[in-house]
């Protein structure tokens, strides 16, 4: 298994390009099952969770065709385009489903389309158990028939799924987006309240508004869908990763340095853009991008409290932990949207972080400096934060289990070696390897 070693101690500079955003192009890619149009998706990350989702949706019929593309930048993006003529099949299986917990994104349009879907239900996930009972709640109100059994979702929907009212309980990002794909083709109008108001559904939202449907409300918590009896196949441009944005702010940040970047969309970002600026970093809005610098001065301690959109995303909690790691006071970080999502704490705190749990708030005590050590991480969040922690600490950090990252960033390596991080991926025989 690839590991990636880091002697930290260099203020990054430079500019860092950034990617599609992964948790929009999955729903989006699922949208392609809506219709018999193609559906030609730009600005694709290259990850696996994106390879797994081509994995699947080949299975059920959808034929896909990948090109790499290149802007002024060099910036790569994939473009991929997505053609389901005929579905061949309505199952997910558990092999795919258990890699990936967002491939439950393909239950609403399975049944919208096809009127059936047999899904597996996802596995246990290291942060927390994550049910999909607001999901199958919300399809059932549309009139699906939903039974679990031998630990599959059958859904059916045999005379067509029907507009309705659906309250959401607790806001849930992926129950609103397989909420809204179903409702685009059910019979009358669906009003999704407290819906999710995250800006991956905002692009879902517009992605399917080109391919035909009707939806008021984007960027709103109240979602009015007035089904149509069909979809077309459109093309769109994927949103900027906003996770991928925070993070490397975060680096520009704890190594006290300066970093360009491009594409990065300030508007979806604020909320960490002004826990930023609390702390004493710089974060303006350029023509190019985002410019995030600190020079010289310390981090504050600042308390944050994740929240759905707008407000601290839960994606970002460890990220901003290995910050405060460093500052100069003590900062109370509460997790509300996942239980079980601090397993960052233990290895922070080996390379001499003063981190103190108690239920889902950690107290985080700045020291002067970290250690390297080798560290690992059982989540995509949780890894990226043990390299930052490493690109700021003093000596060498190897980071394990390099299989989470790649789940989620495109190549992370080669972005912050650009930008001088000593930084390198280096295989399980010991062999420096090219970050794909
Ligand atoms: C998405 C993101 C993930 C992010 C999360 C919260 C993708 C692919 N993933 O995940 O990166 O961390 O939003 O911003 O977009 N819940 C229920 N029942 C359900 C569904 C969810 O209780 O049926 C709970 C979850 O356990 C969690 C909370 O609701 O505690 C929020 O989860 P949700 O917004 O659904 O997250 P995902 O869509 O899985």
């Amino acid at each position: 298994m690839d590991r990636i070693r880091i002697t930290g101690g260099v203020p990054l500079e430079g500019d860092i390009p950034i990617s599609g955003a992964k948790n929009a192009a999955l729903p989006l890619m699922t949208a392609s099952l809506l219709t018999d149009g193609p559906l030609q998706l730009s600005n694709l990350p290259h990850l696996m969770d994106i390879s797994t989702l081509v994995n699947l949706l080949t299975s059920l019929g959808v034929d896909i065709t990948m090109e790499g593309d290149a802007d002024d930048d060099g910036h790569t993006g994939r473009v991929l385009t997505l053609t389901c003529g005929d579905l061949s099949g309505t199952t997910a299986p558990y092999d795919l489903v258990r890699k990936m917990r967002a491939s439950i994104l393909v239950l609403g349009p399975l049944l919208a389309r096809a009127g059936t879907a047999r899904v597996s239900l996802p596995g246990g996930c290291a942060i927390g158990t994550r049910p999909v009972d607001l999901h199958l709640a919300g399809l059932a109100e549309l009139g699906a028939e939903i039974e679990l059994t031998d630990g599959y979702i059958e859904a059916r929907a045999p005379r067509g799924l029907k507009g309705s009212v659906i309250r959401f309980p607790r806001v849930s990002v992926g129950a609103t987006e397989n909420l809204l794909m179903a409702a685009s083709l059910a019979e009358g109008e669906t009003v999704l309240e407290n819906a999710a108001r995250e800006p991956e559904v905002g692009d879902l939202a517009n992605c399917l508004t080109a391919m035909g449907a009707e939806i008021d409300g984007i960027g709103t918590d109240r979602l009015v869908v007035t089904g149509v009896p069909r979809l077309a196949g459109t093309r769109y441009r994927v949103m900027p990763d906003r996770v991928e944005t925070g993070t490397f702010a975060v680096a520009a940040a704890i190594t006290g340095g300066d970093l360009t970047l491009r594409h990065a969309d300030a508007d979806g970002v604020s909320a960490v853009a002004e826990v930023m600026a609390r702390a004493g970093v710089a974060v303006k809005q350029k023509a190019e991008g985002l410019r995030v610098r600190r020079n010289g001065a310390g981090i504050s301690a600042v308390d944050v409290t994740t929240q759905p959109y707008p407000g601290f995303p839960t994606d970002m909690q460890a990220q901003v932990m290995a910050l405060m790691a460093f500052s100069d006071g003590a900062a109370m970080i509460t997790e509300t949207i996942f239980e079980n999502r601090f397993m960052h704490v233990p290895e922070l705190a080996r390379m001499g972080a003063d981190i103190t749990v108690s239920g889902s708030s950690a107290m985080v005590r700045g020291v002067s400096e970290l250690k390297g050590a080798p560290v690992m991480a059982t989540d995509l969040r949780a890894s990226v934060s043990l390299v930052l922690a490493g690109l700021a600490a003093t000596g060498d950090t190897l980071v394990n289990r390099v299989y989470h990252l790649d789940r989620g960033y495109e190549r992370l390596v080669q972005k912050l070696a650009a930008c001088g991080a000593r930084i390198e991926r280096i295989s399980d025989r010991g062999e420096s390897v090219r970050d794909g």
